[in-house]
């Protein structure tokens, strides 16, 4: 290779780990001992020097189905093959439009039309817009506040940050959407330490859309958005009763309700959609991560029929949305989505989750009485695990569990500050769910 060749042509560039800027990564700390993992099959993943990991987050809350599974893989290759991409404006291709209808058949209701994008973060902003554009169709174009909640995440847009609750993801961001206010965290350690699943405290809660209502008036607001199950700021299940509540007191004030269930859609909950498990219908689900097993990005807004219908008027030649993504649908996404709820199908995966529940649950509790663990709060198939900080610093403990959990242990998880996160794909068996925690009881102790 000539020296005086451009770097960036270089076939032989060295693997330098300094030109990737990580997401939602401490960078340095990374880049003097990375991570890396090389390849992946069913629960596990295998480093580049070959040491094998199970996975107990499946992945960032996605591979579902497992890793690297037989007919996804194939049926992402035969679709490369045949068509790579269709605009996804004024035309389409055959599987957006079946796709979209495998999605609708899993939803509850008339949860019955899917507008897709690539992301969570895209499938909350497009939401957001939706809610905003509905009631602005309807002439109720005074409805623009947007609520949502503390804690709650939403994705790295500017809506899903606006609405979300993190202040680390919200601070070096400016204004961010005018006009958004919050609901107070459903979570309160002195009222639901160590509950196994929903907990039974914390509905009242909800009742803080009323006075929201009553300091903005409900003809200026638009919608409330929330994950039934917020797993990305720790596993904080809904307790018993909350969701019900605000659904109702959205209809009685006209607000619409959207469902961020990016983690929770596709069997996570024991169900396609947790909504199913809440008995609640909301006026919009987001979706992402699972809908592919994490294979190729997608993301998707599954709408209610009135609110598609609402759009529907006027000449027929005109657009009834502005908005959409270049890869809308994508071709290799779609192929990746109808493989991936095939198989989510044959091998009856949500209901495996829902089986898998209470061993799920029994070998999480059986961590209570370790050192440093304040709280343990499995539900679904995931668990968060709040260690205490450690004094010179909030985070390191949970850092240390996880760089062991990488390095020593052979198994990966979430660390959210000082909380252990876990969500291991659906086909999990009971004895790698003892394996999992049977290795994260071992660094809990080590990291005491
Ligand atoms: C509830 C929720 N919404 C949105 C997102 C953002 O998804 P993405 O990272 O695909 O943009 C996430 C990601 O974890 C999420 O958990």
């Amino acid at each position: 290779m000539p020296s005086s060749r451009p770097r960036q042509f270089a076939a032989n560039a060295p693997n330098d780990l300094e030109p990737y800027w990580m997401p939602f990564t401490a960078n340095r700390a990374y880049k003097k001992r990375p991570r890396l993992v090389a390849s992946a099959k069913d629960m596990h993943y295998v480093t580049p020097d070959g040491r094998k990991l199970i996975d107990g987050s499946a992945g960032l809350w996605c591979t579902n189905a497992g890793h690297n599974r037989d007919s996804i893989v194939a049926a992402i290759q035969a679709q490369a093959a045949e068509l790579d991409y269709a605009p996804a404006f004024q035309f389409a291709h055959p599987k957006a439009f079946e796709l979209a209808a495998r999605v609708a058949a899993l939803a509850p209701g008339d949860l019955d039309h899917v507008f897709f994008c690539n992301s969570g973060s895209e499938a909350v902003d497009t939401a957001l817009k939706i809610a905003l554009a509905f009631h602005s169709v309807r002439g109720n174009a005074s409805r623009v506040r947007l609520i949502g909640r503390e804690r709650g995440y939403h994705g790295v847009g500017f809506g899903g940050i606006a609405v979300g609750g993190i202040v680390n993801n919200r601070k070096q961001f400016g204004a961010l959407l005018a006009g958004v206010d919050h609901l107070p965290a459903t979570y309160n350690r002195a009222e639901q330490a160590f509950s196994i699943g929903e907990p039974e405290w914390g509905a009242h809660l909800a009742d803080a859309l009323d006075g929201l209502v009553a300091l903005h008036d409900a003809s200026t607001i638009a919608a409330v958005i929330v994950e039934p199950l917020a797993a990305s700021t720790g596993v904080l299940p809904a307790p018993k009763g909350y969701l019900k509540r605000l659904r109702a007191i959205c209809d009685k004030h006209g607000i619409l309700l959207i469902f961020d269930e990016v983690i929770t859609g596709f069997g996570r909950m024991g169900h396609a959609f947790a909504a199913e498990r809440y008995g609640v219908v909301p006026d919009m689900i987001t979706f992402a991560k699972g809908i592919t097993s994490g294979s190729v990005p997608m993301g998707g807004v599954l709408v209610r029929k009135h609110i598609y219908d609402a759009f529907m008027q006027g000449p027929e030649h005109v657009i009834e949305l502005f908005h959409g993504y270049t890869y809308s649908a994508h071709p290799l996404a779609c192929a990746a989505g109808l493989a991936t709820l095939d198989l989510y199908r044959e091998e009856g995966l949500f209901e495996r989750a829902l089986k898998l529940e209470k061993p799920w649950a029994e070998a999480a509790m059986a961590l209570k009485g370790l050192p440093n663990v304040l709280d343990i709060r499995p539900v679904g198939l995931t668990v968060g695990i709040d260690l205490a900080s450690k004094p010179d610093g909030v985070g390191k403990r949970g850092m240390e569990a996880l760089d062991l959990g990488f390095f020593e242990h052979g198994v990966m998880f979430r660390a959210v500050g000082d909380t252990l996160a876990l969500s291991p794909p659906l086909i999990v068996s009971e004895a790698q769910i003892g394996e999992i925690f049977d290795k994260v009881g071992k660094i809990i102790k080590q990291v005491a």
